[in-house]
């Protein structure tokens, strides 16, 4: 019998034939899913992302609270239009921290995965309470709310807390001192600055909404913006990946 005779025990006979499909599929299956079980981590590490600190949370929090997403991606595409108008294109580790993640394909406005540093605070300011005294034409809404509204520091913690139940790395000791912390980046002068920073490297310290006192959510909100996209130096990476 040659072989594609016995090839026919498999084609009229349905029950054969369902349990041979399921035996192929399973192993295609063992031979993706099992590699996962093993690896530390499916994303690769990449210098300098860290969590996010206090009230950079509490300004992506906001920035979720108040839909921002359903008119802002912060995925950049490897497509040249993209990487020409936003910057370098987005790498998976710079979402590792994100819960949920933001990346969205809907564009009323601009990506922000690289907006940080591109304007200075004095314009978000100016922006976030009333876009259209900077972009006449622009559609998006204002949040003047958002500078009279303080910042919720007593929960601050349970927000780390719940970070880290879903596998972003904050320590007992950054959990401890995260109410500090969230007064300590909005103040220059205060003697918390320095252990913050150590907590959490390359993190901005100022103040952000440009009134002095207590954190607004406008303040953690321009932290947030102003730090995304920036923790990364793509020189140094593209060297490493060898792409340039
Ligand atoms: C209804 C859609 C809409 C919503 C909701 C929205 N935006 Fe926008 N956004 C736009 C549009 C359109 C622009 C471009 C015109 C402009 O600059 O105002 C823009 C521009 C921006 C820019 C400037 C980006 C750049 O590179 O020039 C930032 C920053 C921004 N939005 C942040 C936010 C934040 C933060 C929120 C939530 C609090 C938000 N937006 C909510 C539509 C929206």
């Amino acid at each position: 019998m040659s072989f594609w005779n016995r090839h026919k025990i498999l084609e009229t006979n349905s029950i054969i034939l369902i349990v041979g499909i399921l035996a192929v599929i399973a192993i295609g299956g063992l031979v993706e899913i099992t590699p996962l079980f093993y690896l530390k981590s499916t994303i690769e590490k990449v210098d300098g992302m860290r969590p996010y600190t206090p009230l950079e949370l509490t300004g992506r929090n906001i920035y979720v609270r108040e839909g921002c997403y359903l008119c802002h991606s912060q995925m950049i595409r490897p497509l040249r239009d993209e990487v020409e108008r936003y910057g370098h294109y987005s790498l998976a580790a710079e979402s590792m921290y994100d819960h949920p993640f933001q990346w969205g394909s809907k564009r009323t406005g601009p990506d922000l995965a690289r907006v940080g540093a591109k304007y200075s605070d004095d314009w978000h300011v100016r922006h976030l309470t009333d876009p259209r005294s900077i972009v006449p034409q622009s559609v998006m809404p204002g949040y003047p709310a958002l500078a009279k509204t303080e910042v919720n520091i007593d929960d601050i913690a349970a927000h780390l807390r719940a970070n880290r139940e879903v596998g972003v790395p904050y320590t007992d000791d950054q959990i401890a001192n995260a109410t500090a912390d969230l007064l300590a980046q909005v103040d220059p002068d205060s003697a918390d600055v320095d252990a913050f920073q150590k907590r959490y490297p390359k993190a901005a310290v100022r103040n952000f909404d440009g009134r002095p006192g207590r954190p607004s959510e406008l303040d953690a909100l321009i932290a947030y913006l102003q730090m995304l996209g920036t923790l990364v130096d793509f020189k140094l990476y593209d060297e490493k990946a060898n792409l340039r």
